[in-house]
């Protein structure tokens, strides 16, 4: 039966350290895999822009030795010119698997249900999958474990950190958020965050304190304050996050050995400041090239 990967609720705790132990082999020896995956075609249904998440699935389906195919808004036009249902029906046809970036989440579980093929979410509005096994993968290539660290996120309660907080719970890491009042996180994705955490045994400390998230923390964390798709409250957002920015002083309270992460892309001297982003504590591109190494993985588990 295929498997799609739509959350990472999709995952069992097994399935996560496997994608994990996957990419390392992945990242130490490439040409291990150069032909793992020739023949296979996927195609990416993006209905937003991106740099990392198109340019790291395409380039390594090349490695791989498969093909893939970009498939822009304007292009098939989902739910448009084509109902989600008949684009998924068709692309099945040609398709080995099918990586998609929506708005909203329902369509890509539109997508996922009529679809023959994997569908993997690219990012929707509720959800970052991919991303969040990056850094997680990122984080325990840095710290060489997962056990007590902690990871603190500041700003958006998104997509970004739904993934995250699920996937840290997941694992049994630690973590805190810190977001202004009204953007925190979705409340049933921290319903199922917490029971994932009280079987893991971390804990989720969420508040409105930038401050008690970026103490004594090993790894801090941020991501844009205007997702895609907000952008018409974007000076509402600015003023309400106004005290939530990673810079200096917030970083100061962290571990001396703590590392910055962002997802990329970042607005520079707004949700953070040069100076961090630029600090020896960022690993931010490290962060970056680990995409491709993990969404190989999975896409090895998922095409196979
Ligand atoms: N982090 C991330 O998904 O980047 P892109 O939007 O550039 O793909
Ligand atoms: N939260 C951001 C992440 C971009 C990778 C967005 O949805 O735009």
């Amino acid at each position: 039966m295929k498997k799609d990967l739509l959350s990472i609720q999709d995952l069992g705790s097994q399935e996560i350290f496997e994608i994990i132990n996957l990419a390392e082999d992945i990242k130490a020896d490439r040409v291990k895999y150069q032909e793992a995956l020739k023949g296979k075609s996927i195609g990416l249904i993006f209905q937003k822009p991106s740099n990392r998440t198109r340019v790291s699935f395409e380039i390594g389906m090349f490695q791989m030795g498969g093909n893939s195919i970009y498939l822009g808004s304007s292009e098939i036009g989902m739910g448009g010119r084509e109902s989600v249902k008949d684009v998924a029906c068709v692309l099945s046809r040609y398709l080995d698997g099918i990586v998609a970036r929506t708005y909203k989440h329902e369509v890509l579980e539109e997508l996922a249900k009529y679809a023959s093929v994997p569908i993997i979410n690219g990012l929707s509005d509720m959800d970052h999958p991919c991303q969040a096994l990056s850094d997680m993968f990122t984080i325990e290539e840095k710290f060489g474990t997962f056990e007590r660290v902690t990871v603190s996120y500041i700003g958006d309660g998104n997509n970004v950190l739904n993934s995250l907080m699920c996937l840290t719970a997941k694992l049994g890491v630690n973590m805190r958020v810190a977001t202004p009042k009204g953007y925190g996180p979705d409340k049933d994705i921290v319903k199922t965050a917490k029971s994932f955490a009280a079987k893991s045994g971390s804990t989720i400390d969420i508040s409105n304190d930038p401050k008690r998230a970026a103490k004594g923390a090993d790894v801090l964390y941020t991501d844009v304050w205007i997702s895609m798709g907000q952008e018409k409250e974007a000076a509402r957002r600015v003023r309400a996050f106004k005290n939530f920015q990673l810079n200096d002083r917030l970083a100061k309270l962290a571990k001396n050995t703590h590392v910055v992460m962002h997802c990329l892309p970042a607005h520079r001297g707004q949700e953070i400041t040069n100076s961090v982003m630029d600090s020896r504590h960022s690993i931010v591109y490290d962060q970056a090239e680990n995409r491709m190494h993990v969404q190989k993985a999975i896409l090895l588990k998922l095409l196979k």
